[in-house]
C-alpha cells in the first residue's frame, strides 16, 4: 500500500458490521436519561449525520435506508471500503446518503452543510495526534449548536493490561513474510504459547490470557484494524473531554444507558469517592480508575440544553420501547459486561408480556397494575438494561412511519438479495426503531424465498451448499441433500413460530 494510509493499517480490509450505538432513537434516549434536550431533529429523524472513518459504511447506509428524511455524509480513504458501499447505496437507491473515498485531511478541506449527530467509531484511539486535531476542526466548524458527537476509545487505566498484547503482535507481525493474515494468525498463535507458560505478565495481569484466547477467534482483519496501526493510544476520559471542550463540546454521558448507571459497577463508598470531584470530567476518570475501564463509548454535545426534572421526566415517559426478542425468552438472570444481573420475574414477565403487545411507552407501561406496583424507577431501570443489552430498543416516534417503511422496504430488498452469494451486511433497517436488525443468513435467506414465493427450506440449501456450507444438528452433520433439507425445513418451522412474528412487528419482514 502506498503512502496514502498515513500509518494506518493498509492492506486489509475492516470488518463489515453495523454498530447500534449511534441510532437517532437511542442517542435520545441516552441524553433524555442524563437530562440533556435531545435535538429535536434527531427525535423527527430529519437530521444530518455524518461518519468520519466509515469502514465499510453499512451503519450510515442502513440509517439512511431507515431515515429517509434524513441525510447522511460517510467517508473513508480505503477505497474498496467506498466502492462497496457506494454499490450498496446505488442498488438501494439511497439518494440521501454520500459516501465519500476521503481522508479526514481532504474532507476538512470541503464545504458541507451543518451537521446535528457525528459517530467517530473505532477512530479516536487508532490514528495519529494530527488527524484528531483535524477531525476535532472539523467538529469545531460544522457541528451545529445542539449536535451531538458519539466517539468510541481505549480507554485508560484499563487498556494499560494490553499493552503488551499490543506490543507483541505489532512485533510478531513483523516477522517473517506472507500476506498480512498469515502473520496475525502467527503471532497469535506465538502470544498463545506465551500464555501457556503462565508467570510475568500474564499471570499477573487479570483477563489477559482470556483476551488472547479470544483473538483465537477474531478475523485477521478485525486484528489488525484493533491492534496493528502506527498510531494506538489510550485515554483518560478527561483528557478526551479536554481535547473536545476546544471544540466547545461538553461531555453529556455515556452513550450506552446502563453505563449511566453508576450503582451497576461502584459501591455506596467509590460512588462517594468520585462525587468529591468538581471537574465531572475528572469524576468520570476517577470511576473509570475504580472500575479499570478499558472502553468507552461517550457522547458529547455543542451547547446542549439542560432538562428540568419534570421535562426530562415527561420525555422518558413518552419514550416507547420495542422487545428485539420473545417474552419468553426474555432471560432470569442475565450476564453482562458488569457481571450477573437478575432479571426478577415480578417486574420482567408482566414488562415483556406488555412488550410483547408492540411499543409502549414508559407512561403506558406505568398504568398497568402489576408494573405500577414496582414503581417507576424500577421499570425504567429494567427498560434501561433491556436496551443496553439489545433485549428492548427505544422506537421512533410514529410520524413519518410510513415513509421511513417505504424506504427501509427497498433497503432490506437489497440486502436480503445479497445474502444469496454471502455478501452480508447481516442486519435489516427496521423502520419502527430506526435502527438495525440482525438476522442470520439462513433467516434471510427464509425472508427472500418468502419474498420470492419460493420453498424457503429448499431455497436456503440450494445458496448454503452452493458456497460448501454445511448444516448440523446437535453437534451432528447432516449428510447429503436430503438431511440438510430436513433439517433447513425444521429450521423453518421454528422460524415462522417465534422469530417471524417478532420481525413482523419490527417492520422487518
Ligand atoms: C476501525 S475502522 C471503524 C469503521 C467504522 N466507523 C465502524 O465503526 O464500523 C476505522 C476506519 O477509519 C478509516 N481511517 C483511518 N484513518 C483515516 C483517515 N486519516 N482518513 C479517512 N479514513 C481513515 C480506516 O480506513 C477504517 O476504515
Amino acid at each position: 500500500m502506498g503512502g496514502w494510509t498515513e500509518g494506518y493499517v493498509g492492506g486489509i480490509d475492516y470488518i463489515r458490521a453495523v454498530y447500534r450505538d449511534w441510532s437517532p432513537a437511542l442517542l435520545c434516549f441516552a441524553l433524555t436519561l442524563r437530562g440533556w434536550r435531545p435535538p429535536e431533529v434527531l427525535r423527527r429523524g430529519s437530521f444530518t449525520m455524518a461518519e468520519p472513518g466509515c469502514g465499510h459504511g453499512l451503519t450510515s447506509a442502513l440509517l439512511a435506508g431507515a431515515h429517509p428524511a434524513a441525510r447522511f455524509e460517510a467517508m473513508d480513504f480505503n477505497p474498496s471500503h467506498i466502492a462497496g458501499v457506494r454499490r450498496l447505496a446505488d442498488d438501494a437507491g439511497l439518494a440521501n446518503a454520500t459516501f465519500l473515498e476521503e481522508s479526514f485531511a481532504d474532507h476538512a478541506r470541503r464545504e458541507g452543510p451543518m451537521l446535528d449527530a457525528v459517530a467517530l467509531h473505532g477512530v479516536w484511539s487508532w490514528v495519529s495526534a494530527e488527524n484528531r486535531a483535524i477531525l476535532l476542526d472539523t467538529l469545531r466548524r460544522r457541528l451545529a449548536p445542539g449536535g451531538v458527537v458519539f466517539v468510541s476509545y481505549n480507554a485508560l487505566p484499563g487498556t494499560l493490561a494490553y499493552m503488551p498484547l499490543r506490543r507483541l503482535l505489532v512485533e510478531r507481525c513483523a516477522e517473517g513474510g506472507g500476506p498480512l493474515p498469515d502473520r496475525i494468525a502467527r503471532a497469535v498463535e506465538f502470544a498463545s504459547r506465551m500464555a501457556a507458560q503462565g508467570g510475568g505478565w500474564f499471570g499477573a495481569t487479570d483477563g489477559v490470557v482470556e483476551r488472547i484466547e479470544q483473538l483465537r477467534h477474531k478475523s485477521p482483519n478485525y486484528i489488525a484494524h484493533e491492534y496493528l496501526n502506527s498510531d494506538w493510544t489510550a485515554f483518560y476520559h478527561a483528557d478526551v473531554a479536554r481535547e473536545m471542550a476546544a471544540a466547545k463540546l461538553e461531555f453529556a454521558g455515556a452513550a450506552v444507558p446502563m453505563e449511566q448507571l453508576h450503582d451497576l459497577t461502584l459501591s455506596p463508598a467509590q460512588q462517594a469517592l468520585a462525587a468529591e470531584a468538581s471537574d465531572p470530567a475528572q469524576g468520570e476518570t476517577l470511576r473509570d480508575v475504580m472500575t479499570n475501564r478499558s472502553f468507552r463509548r461517550d457522547l458529547f454535545v455543542k451547547g446542549g440544553e439542560r432538562l428540568g426534572p419534570a421535562e426530562r421526566r415527561a420525555l422518558l415517559g413518552e419514550t416507547r420501547f420495542a422487545l428485539l426478542t420473545a417474552a419468553d425468552d426474555l432471560p432470569e438472570v442475565a450476564s453482562t459486561p458488569v457481571g450477573r444481573l437478575p432479571f426478577p420475574p415480578a417486574l420482567y414477565q408482566p414488562l415483556g408480556e406488555a412488550l410483547a403487545e408492540g411499543p409502549q411507552s414508559l407512561d403506558a407501561l406505568l398504568g398497568r397494575p402489576a408494573l405500577a406496583a414496582q414503581g417507576e424507577d424500577a421499570v425504567l431501570r429494567a427498560l434501561v438494561l433491556l436496551t443496553s443489552l439489545s433485549l428492548a430498543a427505544p422506537v421512533m416516534p410514529e410520524e413519518g412511519f410510513a415513509e421511513r417503511k417505504a424506504s427501509a422496504e427497498r433497503f432490506n430488498a437489497v440486502v436480503l438479495e445479497r445474502h444469496r452469494f454471502g455478501d452480508t451486511p447481516g442486519q435489516l433497517a427496521s423502520p419502527l426503531l430506526g435502527a438495525g436488525v440482525p438476522v442470520s443468513r439462513i433467516e434471510a435467506l427464509f425472508l427472500l424465498a418468502a419474498r420470492l414465493g419460493e420453498d424457503p427450506p429448499a431455497f436456503a440449501w440450494h445458496h448454503l451448499s452452493a458456497d460448501g456450507i454445511t448444516i448440523g444438528r446437535d453437534g451432528e452433520r447432516c449428510e447429503g441433500d436430503e438431511a440438510s433439507r430436513a433439517e433447513l425445513a425444521r429450521r423453518h418451522a421454528a422460524f415462522t413460530q417465534r422469530r417471524l412474528p417478532l420481525l413482523k412487528g419490527l417492520g422487518v419482514a
